[in-house]
């Protein structure tokens, strides 16, 4: 086989599979031969380059003109006929959001739309998260054993994301219920059976994300980034688009929710298989906000992320013809020696560990960061006060296939809770 440039394909690049186990349970590893022996490679199951040194990652991230975000929400598995009708028979047509959307037409829009993302705006988020906190930990602090994905990690963001977005009480279980349907049609691979059901689920969001913006500009008054949204599009109505509103408020969801929720149960496996780690934090929470970005480092819950180039260009000293589609694998330039010392090493006094690409890198890094890491500090100060002699139980660890969003389907601990430290300070 040979790349698009008809240089030969090597065995290992012909073989990459992101669908694969493999790559789901750990992708820096999983391409660890690339990042040392090569680079960038061209894998024909994909269809895509794939990029996996941090600095070929970040030069990419650097200049968003060469190397376009329009793909970044584009299906990386093309549906079939049948899926593709249904999602028409729901006027499905996500568009341009912040995430995928070139310049000139960005940078103004990112500008107009920050100010809910400054922090004296995060501040009123802040006891929100630090009650939703406690009062989910209160919920199984007695059992001995819990589920934190099912019981905390997946309920907090999704309430923090309609929050922040502004979604009303009464249409939040229904958003809640269609959220996992837009990640595995945008980046996973269904089989063709499951391709119809999909079609349906992201159809039903799309048309409800609609019916709840409608609800908002009624009441355009309300906190949240929509309602911020609907405001600045009447000052600004050829920067904030109808049509962005509408693709924000089904895309927003998941940019808030599925990242952060992966995020914290990615962190809590870390640090309970370096139970030194844990039990550092639980002595001293001074070390959690580094602790939250030395875990976004090295399993952080964005595994890699898409550009498209426009213009014939070079990646690593590799020709790459315009219109190539690329998959950056910040994962794996998190785990970089050549830009990281002992780069596997979970090192939470690192002074760098913010350095990582789990965020992605210029003109369109993830506004929400500084919600993620609110949040993330927030939970993990809860639980390391409450439940310090939490430990993971043996399991499997399962993950929803898909090449980007990535996090374990369930995290089960165990404790013993006649030693939860509250009962003795009672
Ligand atoms: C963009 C990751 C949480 C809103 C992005 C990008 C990544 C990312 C990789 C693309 C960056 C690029 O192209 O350079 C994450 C991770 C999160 C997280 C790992 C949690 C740990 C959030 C939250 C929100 C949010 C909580 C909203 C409240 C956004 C927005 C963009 C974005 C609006 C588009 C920015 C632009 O293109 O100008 N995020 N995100 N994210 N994220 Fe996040």
């Amino acid at each position: 086989q040979a790349d698009p440039t008809g240089c030969p394909i090597s065995a290992r690049a012909a073989a990459f599979d992101p669908f694969e186990d493999g790559y789901q349970q750990d992708p820096p590893g999983y391409v660890e031969w690339s990042r040392e022996e090569e680079p960038v490679f061209y894998s024909p199951v994909l269809g895509y380059w794939v990029v996996t040194r941090y600095d070929d990652i970040k030069a990419i991230f650097r200049d968003n003109h060469t190397f376009s975000p329009a793909v970044a929400l584009e299906k990386i598995t093309p549906t079939g006929e049948e899926a593709n009708a249904v999602l028409a028979s729901y006027d499905y047509g996500i568009d341009r959001t912040l995430v995928n959307e070139d310049e000139p037409a960005h940078m103004p829009r990112r500008r107009a739309l920050m100010q809910p993302f400054s922090p004296e705006e995060l501040a009123h988020h802040e006891e929100k998260v630090r009650t939703l906190a406690r009062e989910y930990v209160d919920s199984f602090v007695d059992d001995g054993r819990a589920d934190l994905v099912d019981q905390m990690f997946w309920e907090i963001p999704l309430t923090v994301a309609l929050d922040f977005l502004g979604v009303p009480d009464e249409d939040k279980p229904t958003l809640r219920k269609y959220s996992i349907a837009h990640t595995v049609n945008t980046w996973g691979r269904p089989k063709p059976e499951e391709q119809v059901a999909v079609a349906h689920a992201v159809g039903n969001f799309w048309q409800y994300a609609g019916t709840v913006l409608e609800k908002m500009r009624e009441h355009p008054d309300e906190p949240g980034w929509m309602q911020y949204g609907v405001r600045t599009r009447k000052e600004l109505p050829e920067v904030v688009t109808d049509s962005y509103l509408h693709s924000m408020m089904m895309a927003g969801i998941v940019a808030a929710h599925e990242t952060t929720a992966n995020a914290l149960a990615n962190a809590v496996k870390l640090l309970l298989e370096h139970r030194e780690i844990w039990e550092a934090i639980c002595a001293d929470p001074s070390l959690i906000p580094n602790t939250v970005e030395e875990c976004l480092r090295v399993n952080g819950s964005q595994a890699a992320w898409r550009r498209i180039t426009t213009r014939d260009t070079t990646v690593g000293g590799i020709d790459i013809p315009a219109g190539s589609r690329i998959l950056m694998v910040s994962s794996s330039g998190n785990l970089d020696r050549r830009r990281f010392e002992d780069p596997a090493m979970v090192d939470v006094r690192r002074d760098d560990a913010a350095d990582h690409l789990t965020f992605g890198y210029g003109a369109h890094q993830c506004l929400g960061k500084n919600l993620a890491r609110l949040e993330m500090q927030i939970i993990l100060d809860e639980l390391t006060r409450r439940l310090p002699h939490l430990r993971a139980a043996e399991q499997e660890f399962t993950y929803v296939p898909n090449t980007s969003f990535r996090g374990p389907e369930h995290l089960w601990v165990e404790w013993n809770p006649e030693l939860n430290p509250e009962r003795a300070d009672a």
